[in-house]
């Protein structure tokens, strides 16, 4: 997506509005933050370790979203900063243990995939849309995956993590609609962030090959009608859309944005 193509809609539609996207340092959360910035909103970012030199880091706060401590660390940090918040997007997502037989996945693997995919949408929802509900304004976006509706046998967890928070968004979206809160989700298919480049240098590693040539057997692996994986600033793109008053009539529902590869209708 050029920036000629964002800007079509203006620079500063989101003028005036407070942001938290979680895991913002990296990858698509980094994307997102970065264009919700381009629309002129204020844009407070969280993840477990520092930004890149180069990245604002005023409103960067530090925290492990996966526990209550950190959760609580990011929501008052929030609260202090910017008084509250008129946009979250809950972007930070946890894998699990791949290539680990079901029989053999942990609690702890169960506890961190449910801890970080879906307990921390649900903690940060509950400190933050209330303010929301209180203004009668506000939208959330939560960043779902594919692999909730198509179950991969080394992903396990992770998918069921994911259809829990399509599930609980579907659900937050009905419960808060009529106060005046939007609340959607987004499901990237395959998508070349820093975890997608790890995930094919991973399979390369295995496979004893290079990157590239992990990257064409992956995709088609996955199958991609497009061609080519999923740019972070194209979900980005998707999530300002969701947010902005463009959507204002698009609540509790999931956008998949795949570049064509869920086979399902
Ligand atoms: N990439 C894909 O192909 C793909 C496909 C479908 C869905 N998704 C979903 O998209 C979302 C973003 O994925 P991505 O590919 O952009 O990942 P990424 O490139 O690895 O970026 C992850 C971001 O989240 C932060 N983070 C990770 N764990 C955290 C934790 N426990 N607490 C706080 N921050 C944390 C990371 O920073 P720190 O490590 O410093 O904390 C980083 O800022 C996830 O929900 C993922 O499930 C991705």
């Amino acid at each position: 997506m050029s920036a000629d193509t964002a800007d079509r809609h203006g620079t500063d539609e989101l003028s005036g509005r407070r942001a938290l996207v979680t895991g913002g340092t990296r990858g698509i959360g980094r994307a997102i933050v970065d264009r919700l910035t381009r629309a002129g909103a204020t844009v407070a970012y969280s993840a477990r370790t520092a930004p890149q030199s180069g990245h604002a880091t005023e409103l960067f706060v530090q925290a492990d979203i996966g526990t209550t401590a950190g959760v609580e660390t990011v929501s008052q940090h929030v609260h202090d900063r910017l008084g509250g918040v008129d946009i979250l997007v809950h972007t930070v997502g946890a894998d699990g243990d791949q290539h680990v037989p079901l029989l053999h996945q942990t609690d702890d693997i169960w506890q961190l995939v449910m801890d970080v995919n879906v307990f921390a949408a649900a903690r940060l929802d509950r400190a933050l849309v209330p303010g929301m509900v209180e203004r009668g304004t506000g939208s959330v976006v939560h960043v779902s995956s594919l692999s909730r509706s198509m179950p991969n046998p080394n992903r396990v967890p992770y998918g069921a993590a994911k259809a829990a928070l399509s599930h609980y968004s579907k659900g937050l979206a009905a419960e808060v609609a009529p106060l005046g809160v939007r609340v959607n989700s987004v499901t990237p298919g395959f998508t070349e962030s820093s975890w997608g480049r790890s995930f094919v240098r991973a399979l390369a590693d295995r496979a004893g090959t290079g990157y590239d040539e992990a990257r064409t057997q992956l995709m088609a692996d996955i199958g991609i009608p497009l061609g080519r994986p999923v740019r972070p600033e194209e979900v980005a793109e998707l999530v300002v859309f969701l947010v902005s008053d463009r959507a204002s009539a698009i609540v509790g529902a999931e956008h998949v944005v795949d570049g064509g590869s869920k086979p399902t209708v």
